[in-house]
Parts: structure tokens; C-alpha cells; sequence
């Protein structure tokens, strides 16, 4: 009966097989192509080595790394010519599925080359599951690569309350909404007076970059349109005329009463639905929409929570829709007066403190998007104090 055990580096039968392993990695793909892990490397603590035993007969291994708390990827996978077709990869992946499970990992990625050689593999991979996706973590795709990926069941609301902590303590984020609750009346004197942002002491980049992000807006949404986190719904003026239904979503009461005022004012509240609701426990319905506002939410997101953002947009987006992020740019002028990720203190008009958790993006963050959540995006603007990016999960936008 095989049993799976850690992997001792120092026994020569699994060094044997590992300089095997490697070997056979080098001759099936082209040089520069290949990120098998040597001993050493499978030697670090977020590596898991698991080898396969039938008494003294090592019969192959597998390894998992975690790539960050929520997501693993699997890695070396081999198993011994003289055991092959035995089932041997099968019993190291069910392993590593299981304990990824145990783990609460909600996805696991691999890397893989392309071409016969690596055809029985992918068999497998597939047969588990695992479907063809984007590139992850450090890679990048080129024709000698592919990438797969296995959506872990875990429970949607239990991995979502593990995530939405991410990074952020439960007190700064529960203060940072209640912030928003309170701050609604005077919220868009950040657009209109470029004041109480904390940041860059000149109103005038506020209020030059807010003007642009304007006409963008009302280029880029239409359809049936979603405003995550909307606010006082600030850009509807905007964006509504093109517009046959409108969302309007914000965990926030008087954000969402301000938001109402505005909608009736221009006219359009009978085509707008204002849903209140917190957006890590909302479930978006698929395919609902046709484009999505994320404006000014995602900077105070940890990273992890942002991947929550890109699975509702991917969720909620009609294949075709298309979405648009607006938010604070990091900027040489911002860095002047900010950290790139920080607790911030603000003040309300009536001198009341809060805290707030914000993160700037930069053109690096916006691609670091593209690669991970495998979306195709434009940079539509990036200015001294405020940037905005479009982008479509699908290949063929509508307009
Ligand atoms: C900086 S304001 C942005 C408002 C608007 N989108 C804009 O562009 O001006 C952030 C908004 O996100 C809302 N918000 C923050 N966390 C939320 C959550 N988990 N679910 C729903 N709304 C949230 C706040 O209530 C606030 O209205």
C-alpha cells in the first residue's frame, strides 16, 4: 500500500529522481522556459515536498507552495519512469487537492510547458478539474507555457470572510465605513473644492483630474450600468443619459440618500435601483450587466480583498460588458505627502477623527491586474491625483 510522506532531501533516491525530474523538464522545453524547482528552492517554508512510497520504492513526488494565504500552486510533479501508468500522479495530486482544501485555499494554479511531452499530465490536470486560465503569480505567458486552474469549493461566504480581513483589522475597516456614513453631506466638496482627501495640500490637482475622469465616465458607461460603491453617486450626471438601467450598490445609508437626491434631480430615479448591501456578502447576479463603475473603492481594498472586486466584476459583467476603475494615482507628487499603503487620518468638517485604510495604485499595479486577473485593460487617463482604467474580461467589447 503507497504512502505519501514529506520529502527528505537528503535521501539519494529522492535526489536521484529530482535530477531526473529537472533533466527531463530541460529537454522538453526551450532554455529560459523552464521554473521546475531544483532542491534546493523546494527547501523554502511556504513549499510543501511530498513523496510517494511503496515500501523502499520511491514512485514519485509533488509539491504545493502557497502562493499567498487563500491560493496555492502546484509544482514538480513526477513520477519514477519505472512506476508510470500505475495511477502514481493521481495519488500525489489527490494528496495536494486535500490538503489545499484543508488549507481553506480557495484556488490552485500551475505552470505547465506545451507540446506531447506534457500532454498525459494536462490529461490529468483536467481530469481533477482544472481548467485553462490566465497567468499567475510571477509568471509570464509565452508559446511554451499554460497555465491551469482548480476552483476550490470552500464555502463562498466562509472564504469571504476569511479574505475581507486580509490585511486590514476588523476596527480600521468598520471605522473607515462608518466614516463614509457620516462624511455623505460633504463627501463631493473632494471633487468640487479638491478638499478633504488627506493627500496632495493643492485643491487644483483634485479638481483638474476629477473635470477629465468626467468625460471619461460618460464615454465609457452605458447599457445596463452597476455603480459599486457609488457614493452620493457623484459621476451619474455623467454617465445616466447613456444608460437603460442603473445600479446604484453602497453599504452606506446616507451615501445612498444623497445618491437618491441625485438621481431624482437629473430625472433618471425611475431607471435607477439603489440597493444597499456590503460587498464581500452580496451575491451580484451573473451576466447582469453590461458595464461596471468601480470609483474610488478598490484603493481601499487590501490586495486580497481586490481580487474579491475582479471575481464580482468577472461575475456580474455580461461577457461583452466592460468596466471602469477610477481612483487616487500614486504619483512622485503624491509620494511627497503620502505612504503608497497607509492608515490615514481624516477629519470631518466638524473636526470628528477617522481613520481610513488607503492604498494607491500605480502603472505597475495596473499591469500586475492584467496578468493576474487575465483582463485586457486601458489606461484612460493617469494624472497627478486621479487615474482611470478600462477593461473587458471578454475578447470582444460591444463598443
Ligand atoms: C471613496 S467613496 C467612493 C464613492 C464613489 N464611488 C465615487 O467615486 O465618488 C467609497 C464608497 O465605498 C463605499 N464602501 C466601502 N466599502 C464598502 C463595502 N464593503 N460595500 C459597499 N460599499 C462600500 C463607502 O460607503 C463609500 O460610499
Amino acid at each position: 500500500m503507497p504512502i505519501i510522506k514529506p520529502g527528505d532531501f537528503e535521501d539519494a533516491r529522492v535526489k536521484a529522481l529530482l535530477t531526473r525530474h529537472l533533466e527531463g523538464m530541460h529537454a522538453n522545453s526551450p532554455p529560459g522556459h523552464v521554473f521546475a524547482l531544483d532542491w534546493s528552492a523546494l527547501q523554502r517554508p511556504e513549499i510543501s515536498f511530498y513523496t510517494l512510497w511503496e515500501g523502499e520504492d520511491l514512485l514519485g513526488f509533488g509539491a504545493l507552495k502557497e502562493l499567498e494565504a487563500l491560493s496555492g500552486e502546484i509544482k514538480s510533479m513526477r513520477t519514477a519512469d519505472e512506476h508510470l501508468r500505475k495511477g502514481v500522479a493521481a495519488a500525489i495530486l489527490e494528496h495536494i487537492i486535500a490538503e489545499a482544501r484543508r488549507r481553506r485555499y480557495s484556488r490552485l494554479s500551475l505552470e505547465t510547458g506545451s507540446g506531447p511531452a506534457f500532454e498525459p499530465a494536462l490529461m490529468l490536470y483536467r481530469k481533477y478539474g482544472f481548467l485553462d486560465g490566465g497567468a499567475f503569480g510571477e509568471y509570464q505567458r509565452s508559446s511554451f507555457n499554460q497555465f491551469l486552474h482548480l476552483e476550490l469549493d470552500a464555502p463562498r461566504a466562509e472564504r469571504r470572510s476569511v479574505t475581507v480581513d486580509q490585511g486590514m483589522d476588523r476596527q480600521l475597516r468598520q471605522r473607515m465605513l462608518a466614516y463614509y456614513d457620516e462624511r455623505a453631506p460633504e463627501y463631493e466638496e473632494a471633487y468640487t473644492l479638491g478638499t478633504g482627501t488627506a493627500s496632495i495640500p493643492d485643491p487644483e490637482a483634485f479638481k483638474a483630474d476629477a473635470r477629465t475622469l468626467e468625460g471619461i465616465v460618460a464615454r465609457e458607461v452605458r447599457g445596463r450600468a452597476i455603480d459599486l460603491a457609488c457614493g452620493t453617486a457623484y459621476w451619474l450626471p455623467h454617465y445616466a443619459a447613456n444608460c437603460s438601467r442603473i445600479t446604484l450598490f453602497d453599504q452606506s445609508d446616507r451615501m445612498l440618500d444623497e445618491a437618491r437626491a441625485k438621481a431624482s434631480a437629473q430625472g433618471v430615479l425611475a431607471r435607477c435601483e439603489l440597493v444597499r448591501g456590503d460587498f464581500f456578502d452580496h451575491d451580484f447576479p451573473r451576466h447582469s450587466h453590461d458595464a461596471a463603475l468601480v470609483g474610488f473603492f478598490l484603493s481601499h481594498l487590501t490586495e486580497a480583498q481586490e481580487r474579491i472586486l475582479f471575481d464580482a466584476l468577472r461575475t456580474l459583467l455580461d461577457p461583452a460588458g466592460r468596466f471602469l476603475i477610477l481612483d487616487s494615482a500614486w504619483t512622485p507628487e503624491r509620494a511627497k505627502f503620502n505612504s503608497k499603503t497607509e492608515r490615514q487620518s481624516r477629519r470631518l468638517n466638524d473636526g470628528t477623527p477617522f481613520e481610513i485604510y488607503k492604498r494607491y495604485c500605480d502603472r505597475v499595479d495596473i499591469v500586475r491586474w492584467a496578468r493576474e486577473q487575465d483582463v485586457t485593460l486601458r489606461i484612460e487617463h493617469f494624472g497627478p491625483a486621479f487615474y482611470a482604467v478600462s477593461g473587458r474580461f471578454g475578447r470582444k467589447p460591444r463598443w
